[in-house]
């Protein structure tokens, strides 16, 4: 199993790091356009291998797309993140032409791979991987779903003070500000979270979780990293070890939930085909309108990247 992970800043790095200690596969190239830094980073990782005991062997390497060569799976981070005050949507001129140019190179040397987009505004640059890739949706999709359900998860644990692992939850829509928590499918332990915390509590959870990014990025001055990177990982390992996992996933939507030509997070069985099938809920009209409202905010910022061509 070979795997790669563009971009080696922070998202990027964590994800390597992750992978390597999971021995998710065992061979990983980092690679970047700044010179050194995929390779200082991927010996750091190579370098905790004895401390982790992990077999996986990685190499940094600066625009080296041969190396890349065969890879099974790759993760683009490429990207500005963002700073204080700029939404995901601010990013988009500049790291679309960033994921054209990475996915083009990507696919010169990897036409079979599977690729799991991370840079932002993450609907619509998972989009222009797809444009640029020209393979099937199945195997083109994007990681949001597990972070956004992970900080909403995270969340609830604190509040109910019970384990984050006993906490099962979907989450829908675009990785935005829109996004959509669904109380009605949020479990612990097998029992609905509504029987656990008062509504006003949980719609604060649910403010909370939909700003989660945000709230890190005025705190950092930067993107989170660790929560991304170790979900992004988390893909890879599904499709790697072909578990089928259950997982919100931003995917290519053929008339699913009603939409069509449009990248959004739905749930789906991800496994090593990648996206191996969409799980459609059956919504109550609220849900739908939520789910809704926030394709129409994807679709807009997906207008503007079809309006620039790039
Ligand atoms: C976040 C960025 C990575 O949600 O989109 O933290």
């Amino acid at each position: 199993m070979k795997v790669t992970v563009v971009g080696a800043g922070n998202v990027g790095a964590t994800c390597a790091n992750v992978l390597s200690h999971n021995e998710t596969a065992n061979e990983i190239i980092l690679l970047d356009i700044k010179e050194g830094i995929a390779e200082g980073k991927a010996i750091d990782i190579w370098q905790t291998s004895p401390i982790g005991l992990s077999d996986s062997r990685i190499h940094g390497v600066t625009s080296d797309y041969n190396a890349t060569a065969d890879s099974d799976i790759v993760v683009i981070t490429s990207g500005m993140p963002r700073k204080p005050g700029m939404s995901r949507d601010d990013l988009i001129a500049t790291n679309a032409a960033i994921v054209k140019e990475v996915t083009e190179n990507i696919m010169k040397h990897s036409p079979d791979t599977i690729l799991v987009v991370v840079s932002n505004p993450l609907d619509v640059m998972t989009y222009q991987a797809f444009l640029s890739a020209g393979v099937d949706s199945k195997k083109v999709f994007g990681m949001a779903g597990i972070l956004d359900t992970a900080r909403y998860r995270a969340f609830l644990s604190g509040a109910l003070n019970v384990s984050p692992k006993d906490i099962q939850a979907v989450l829908m829509g675009g990785h935005g500000d829109t996004m959509v928590p669904l109380p009605r499918y949020t479990t612990v332990g097998g029992i609905p979270v509504t029987e656990l915390i008062n509504e006003e509590d949980l719609n604060a959870i649910i403010e909370r979780t939909k700003f989660g990014g945000g709230e890190i990025v005025k705190l950092l001055g930067t993107s989170a990293w660790y929560a991304p990177g170790e979900a992004a990982a988390q893909m890879v390992e599904a499709i790697a070890r072909d578990q089928k996992r259950v997982f919100p996933v931003c995917t290519w939507l053929q008339g699913e939930y009603g939409l069509k030509d449009i990248y959004l997070g739905v749930p789906v069985v991800l496994g090593k085909n990648g996206i191996e099938k969409i799980i459609e809920l059956d919504l109550n009209s609220e849900e739908k309108a939520l789910l809704n409202d926030s394709a129409g905010a994807v679709r807009k910022v997906l207008d503007v990247l079809d309006g620039m061509d790039i």
